[in-house]
C-alpha cells in the first residue's frame, strides 16, 4: 500500500536531478553569451535534451526557436489516458522512459454525493478502469483509483517539485506551477513522447512578467488576482507565453494559492504559469511528506537556480498592486469577461438578467485546497450562529482523498453539511459536464449559476470553457431559431439546462452568495435578512494556510505502489466487443502510390469539405459530456466530429453539403455524416477555418477524429497551440493563411493543390507553400499561406504521424 509520508527512497524518485539540470543550464548559458534569464528560461533550458548540439550556433529567440525537452515526469487523467495508453502500446516498449501516473477522476458521475457516485461511476465504467489499472501494471504506471481524487490535486500533493518539467494530458496541468515549476498540458500524442524517451518539442515561448506588490487583503483572493488577470490578458493573450509571477507579492501567498493562479491560467492560452521558490512551497512540501524533497529546493536555490536573474528581460510585464485588488466575477459565456464585485450588481442590472442564482459549486482542482475550504467553512459557521442555510443547492467537490480526509477531521465536512452543502466525491463531477441535475430541467432557463471553479461553473477550465461554449452555442442557436443537427444527447449534457449562465468567483464569493441566494450580493457591504428579522453580514473569511495537525491521508486503498515495477507478463484488458476502447490502426502516410497519391512529396488533390464560421474550440470538435464514455473508440467518438461547428456557407450548425453525392445520397448531410462519405469514397480533405481554431482544451480527438475520417490539412486565419501541435502530431498538416481575407475564397467542394511542400520536406526550409484552389464554377487561383512545421514535425508529416516516426526510430 502506499506510504502516506513517502520514504527517503520514494522521493529520490520525485526530486528532480538538480545536479545535472545545473550542469545543462550552464552550458546554455555559456552558449546564450551569459544573458541574464527569466525563471521559465531557466527550467526549460535546463531541460535541454543536448544543449550544446541544439544551441550549437548560440541562436535561441523565444517565439522562434523549437526547443528539443527532456521532461521528467507525465501525469494522465482517465479520460485522455485511454488514446495516450493505446497509441503509447502501438509503439512497442515494454516500460515508460518517466515516471508516468493515471489519475481517475474525470469519469466520476455527481449526482447523489461521494459514496453513491463513486459506487455507480466505477460499475458503468469498469472496463475502461480495468483497461487503465492493466496497462499501468504491464508497464509500470502509477495508477491512482479512482476516489483518489483529483490529478492536479494529486500531482500538487506528491509529485511537483520547484524547477521540475512535466507534461500532463489535460489543460489544467499547469496546478503544479504553485511549486514553482514548469507543468504543460498536451495531446496524449505529445505524452508518449515523453514516455518513449523521445525528445519533446516546444517552441521558447514568450515570457510575460507579472510584477507583483502590495498583499491581498479581506475578500480578495488568489482566485482573484487570476480572474484579473484573465481580464486583462483575454481568452487569447497567453498563447505561446509562459506567464512568470515575481515581486515581493508572490512571497506572501500560499502554495497551494499560487496554484490556483497557475491553474487557470491555461484560461487565458498560456503555455503555463510559475513562480519563484518560496518559503511557503518549503512549508507545503515539508507538510505534505517530502521533507528531502524541500532540502534539495532548498540548495537549488541557493545557486540561483529557482528565481529569474537580476535583469532578465520580459516580452512584457504587467504590473499589479494586490493591496488594490477586489475579488472579481468573471463571465457568463467566457473566462476574461472581468467584472470587479462592487460593480457586478449594476452590470446585472444593465444586462435585465434575473438576480437569482440556482446553484453554488467550489471545489474542483483549482480551489479545493485546505485553505480555500476552512475560509468557506469560516463563513458558514458565520451564517450559521446567524440561523441562515445556504439557499440554493451548494455543492463541494473536494480536490482529493487527503483534502476531503482532512477536511472531516477538522470538522470542515461537519460545518459544510450543516448548512446544507452536498459533498460529492473526489473527482472532476460537475466541471466535466458529469453533473447530472435535477433540480432544473431544460425548461427552466434563464436560471443563473455561480461557482467557483471553472470547470464546475462552465467557464474556464477547459471543462469549463468547453462547457461555457456548449451553453453559450445553445442560448444563441435558441434565440435564432436554428435547429440543431446534433446527436439528442447533447443539448441536455452538461447539467441539462441549456441556458444557465456560468459565472467564476472565488470560493468565499461563491459561499457567500449561496446564502443570499443573489446574483448582485456583495457580501463586503450587503447583508442577509435573518430568520429573526436581523440584518446579518459576514466578516472578511479567516481561513488556515496548512492543517495544524498535518494531513490525514484517508482511505490510502485509492492510492498506487509507490514506484511501481513493470509486469511485462501482464494482459491489457480491451474487450473485442467493447463500445468504448479499440486498439488503434496506424494513420497511412499521405505520400506514395500505395495510398494512391501521384504527387510525390505534395499532398494529393483534396477536397474541401466544409468551411467552419467563426469560434471553433477543441468542444466543439469533439463534444465532451455524454461522448466522453467513447475516448478509447475512435471509431464511435468520431460520430462526434464537428457536430456543434457553423457552416460558413449557409450558417447552420452541424451541416456540410456532399456536391459529389450519388443519386441515393442527399446533398445536405451531418458534418460527420459527410466527412464518413469522403472516407468511403478515400476522397482526402482539407477543413478551411477561422481564427484560433482548436482553443480550449488539450483534447486530442480533436485531431485524431479528423484524420481518421481522411483530413490531410486545415488552414486556418490562425490556430491555438496545442491543437495546432496536436494535428501535426496525427499527420494533418496546419496551414495559416498568409492573407486571412482569402479565408472566404475557398468553399466546400472546391479541390486545393499544394506546391511548395515537396521543397520544405525534402529540406529547404525557406519553402513558402501555396495553394492552388479550383472552385466548383472552374474558377482556379493561388494562395500564400504560412506554417509552423519544425523539421522534426516535418518528419511526422512525411511517416503518416508522430507515432508512426517514433516506430520507426524504436525499429531501428
Ligand atoms: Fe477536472 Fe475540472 Fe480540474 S475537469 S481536472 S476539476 S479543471
Amino acid at each position: 500500500t502506499h506510504a502516506a509520508i513517502p520514504t527517503e527512497k520514494e522521493c529520490s524518485s520525485i526530486t528532480p536531478p538538480y545536479s545535472r539540470l545545473l550542469g545543462n543550464l550552464s552550458d546554455v548559458r555559456h552558449l546564450l553569451g551569459n544573458r541574464p534569464l527569466t525563471l521559465a528560461e531557466k527550467i526549460l533550458y535546463s531541460h535541454i535534451a543536448d544543449p550544446v548540439k541544439s544551441l550549437a550556433n548560440g541562436q535561441l529567440k523565444r517565439g522562434e526557436t523549437y526547443l528539443q525537452l527532456s521532461p521528467e515526469r507525465v501525469a494522465m487523467q482517465d479520460a485522455s489516458a485511454q488514446m495516450a495508453l493505446l497509441q503509447f502500446m502501438s509503439a512497442g516498449m515494454s516500460k515508460c522512459a518517466v515516471p508516468t501516473s493515471i489519475h481517475c477522476d474525470h469519469l466520476i458521475q455527481a449526482v447523489d454525493g461521494a459514496e453513491a457516485d463513486l459506487k455507480r461511476s466505477i460499475t458503468s465504467n469498469q472496463e475502461v478502469f480495468d483497461f487503465l489499472e492493466s496497462a499501468a501494471r504491464k508497464y509500470g504506471i502509477e495508477f491512482w483509483k479512482p476516489g483518489s481524487g483529483i490529478i492536479h490535486q494529486i500531482v500538487l500533493e506528491n509529485y511537483a517539485a520547484p524547477g521540475m518539467l512535466m507534461l500532463g494530458t489535460d489543460s489544467h496541468t499547469p496546478n503544479a506551477g504553485g511549486l514553482g515549476m514548469l507543468a504543460i498540458g498536451v495531446g496524449g500524442a505529445d505524452a508518449v513522447d515523453a514516455m518513449t524517451g523521445t525528445p519533446w518539442e516546444l517552441k521558447a515561448p514568450h515570457v510575460v512578467g507579472i510584477h507583483l506588490t502590495g498583499q491581498l487583503s479581506g475578500w480578495a483572493t488568489p482566485k482573484d488576482l487570476i480572474l484579473h488577470v484573465a481580464g486583462k490578458l483575454t481568452v487569447r493573450g497567453g498563447t505561446g507565453r509562459i506567464l512568470e509571477y515575481f515581486g515581493p507579492g508572490v512571497f506572501n501567498q500560499s502554495c497551494t494559492g499560487l496554484a490556483t493562479v497557475a491553474n487557470m491560467g491555461a484560461e487565458v492560452g498560456a503555455t503555463t504559469s510559475t513562480f519563484p521558490y518560496t518559503p511557503s512551497m518549503r512549508n507545503y512540501l515539508i507538510a505534505t511528506g517530502r521533507a528531502p524533497v524541500a532540502r534539495a529546493a532548498d540548495e537549488a536555490a541557493s545557486t540561483g537556480f529557482l528565481a529569474a536573474d537580476d535583469g532578465a528581460e520580459y516580452d512584457e510585464v504587467i504590473e499589479i498592486n494586490l493591496s488594490e485588488l477586489e475579488p472579481s466575477i468573471n463571465g457568463p459565456f467566457t473566462p476574461d469577461l472581468a467584472t470587479p464585485l462592487s460593480k457586478f450588481g449594476s452590470f446585472i442590472r444593465e444586462q435585465g438578467w434575473k438576480d437569482e442564482i440556482s446553484a453554488g459549486l467550489i471545489g474542483s482542482c483549482t480551489n479545493s485546497s485546505y485553505e480555500d475550504m476552512t475560509s468557506v467553512a469560516n463563513l458558514a459557521k458565520q451564517a450559521q450562529a446567524a440561523g441562515l442555510n445556504v439557499k440554493v443547492p451548494f455543492l463541494c467537490t473536494p480536490g482529493s482523498e487527503q483534502i476531503r480526509a482532512t477536511m472531516e477531521r477538522d470538522d470542515v465536512t461537519n460545518t459544510l453539511q450543516g448548512v446544507g452543502a452536498v459533498v460529492l466525491a473526489n473527482a472532476c463531477g460537475p466541471c466535466i459536464g458529469q453533473w447530472k441535475r435535477e433540480d432544473k430541467k431544460e425548461e427552466e432557463n434563464g436560471k443563473l449559476h455561480l461557482a467557483s471553479r471553472p470547470e464546475v461553473l462552465l467557464i474556464l477550465c477547459f471543462s469549463n470553457f468547453d462547457i461555457f461554449q456548449s451553453v453559450r452555442r445553445s442560448s444563441v442557436g435558441l434565440k435564432l431559431n436554428l435547429t440543431f443537427r446534433t446527436s439528442s444527447n447533447f443539448k441536455s449534457r452538461n447539467d441539462g439546462n441549456r441556458l444557465t449562465m456560468n459565472f467564476l468567483a472565488s470560493p468565499t464569493i461563491v459561499t457567500a452568495m449561496a446564502f443570499s441566494g443573489k446574483l448582485s450580493f456583495n457580501p463586503m457591504t450587503d447583508a442577509i435578512m435573518t430568520p429573526s428579522g436581523k440584518p446579518f453580514k459576514f466578516s472578511p473569511p479567516v481561513g488556515q494556510d496548512l492543517p495544524s495537525a498535518g494531513f490525514t491521508p484517508g482511505e490510502t486503498a485509492f492510492y498506487p505502489m509507490p514506484i511501481p515495477e513493470p509486469q511485462p507478463e501482464t494482459e491489457v484488458i480491451v474487450r473485442r466487443d467493447s463500445q468504448r476502447l479499440e486498439l488503434l490502426e496506424p494513420f497511412p502516410s499521405h505520400f506514395g502510390e500505395d495510398c494512391g497519391n501521384m504527387r510525390g512529396l505534395e499532398l494529393p488533390t483534396l477536397k474541401v469539405l466544409m468551411r467552419v464560421r467563426g469560434k471553433c474550440t477543441t468542444d466543439h470538435i469533439s463534444a465532451a459530456g455524454p461522448w466522453l464514455k467513447y475516448k478509447g473508440h475512435l471509431t464511435n467518438i468520431s460520430e462526434n466530429l464537428l457536430i456543434t461547428a457553423t457552416n460558413d456557407e449557409g450558417g447552420d450548425v452541424n451541416v456540410a453539403f456532399d456536391h459529389d453525392h450519388t443519386a441515393l445520397e442527399s446533398e445536405t448531410d451531418t458534418i460527420p455524416g459527410v466527412a464518413k462519405r469522403f472516407k468511403a469514397r478515400k476522397q482526402p480533405w482539407a477543413l478551411v477555418v477561422d481564427d484560433n481554431y482548436g482553443e480550449g482544451s488539450a483534447r486530442e480527438h480533436a485531431a485524431l477524429q479528423p484524420r481518421f475520417y481522411g483530413c490531410a490539412m486545415i488552414v486556418a486565419r490562425s490556430f491555438a497551440r496545442i491543437h495546432e501541435t496536436n494535428l501535426k502530431k496525427q499527420g494533418i498538416l496546419p496551414l495559416w493563411f498568409a492573407n486571412k481575407a482569402d479565408y472566404p475564397r475557398i468553399g466546400a467542394g472546391d479541390s486545393v493543390e499544394t506546391s511548395g511542400l515537396a521543397d520544405l520536406l525534402k529540406g529547404f526550409p525557406d519553402a513558402v507553400i501555396k495553394l492552388k484552389v479550383t472552385r466548383r464554377n472552374g474558377e482556379v487561383f493561388e494562395i500564400l499561406t504560412k506554417h509552423t512545421m519544425s523539421s522534426d514535425q516535418l518528419k511526422w508529416l512525411r511517416a503518416g504521424s508522430a507515432l508512426n516516426h517514433i516506430r520507426s526510430q524504436i525499429a531501428s
